[in-house]
């Protein structure tokens, strides 16, 4: 039912950890499942993302599709970087289960949270950025 890639960033995970003072995080969860995803921006003065590192307490595609996505994100601009999506992080890795389509979700909403954070430290505008929907912790006190 899962492919080999994401049977293989499952089990051997890209990307796995924090990175301290990062440029940007975002922490993401989603409500139902439980699972949390965070992740960690390493972003240079020219805008391009030097390192990605990730934390997730989540199934096994939300494990798979954080290791996708800060492989994708890495080297890339923080405009290219918002291209990608839950979309392009399934045909990375060859697609998902339907039942486990939310899990890249996670991945994506988790990136554009570390990019709007670091757009916050920084005082600037990502063209095509938008706040975050929900903080986790807004979640949690539900
Ligand atoms: Fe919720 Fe995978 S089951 S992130």
């Amino acid at each position: 039912m899962y492919s080999e890639k994401v049977m293989d960033h499952f089990q051997n995970p890209r990307n796995m950890g924090e990175i301290e003072d990062a440029s940007g995080v975002g922490t993401v969860g989603n409500a139902k499942c439980g699972d949390i995803m965070r992740i960690f921006l390493d972003i240079d003065e020219d805008g391009i993302i030097r390192e990605a590192r990730f934390k997730t307490f989540g199934c096994g595609a939300a494990v798979a599709t954080s290791s996708m996505a800060t492989e994708l994100v890495k080297g890339k601009t923080v405009q290219e970087a918002l291209q990608v999506t839950n979309k392009a992080v399934m045909e990375a890795l060859d697609g998902l289960p339907p039942a486990k389509v939310h899990c890249s979700l996670l991945a994506e909403e988790a990136i554009h949270a570390a990019l709007w954070d670091y757009a916050q430290k920084q005082g600037i505008a990502i063209q095509g950025l938008e706040k975050p929907k929900a903080d986790i912790h807004d979640e949690d006190s539900e």
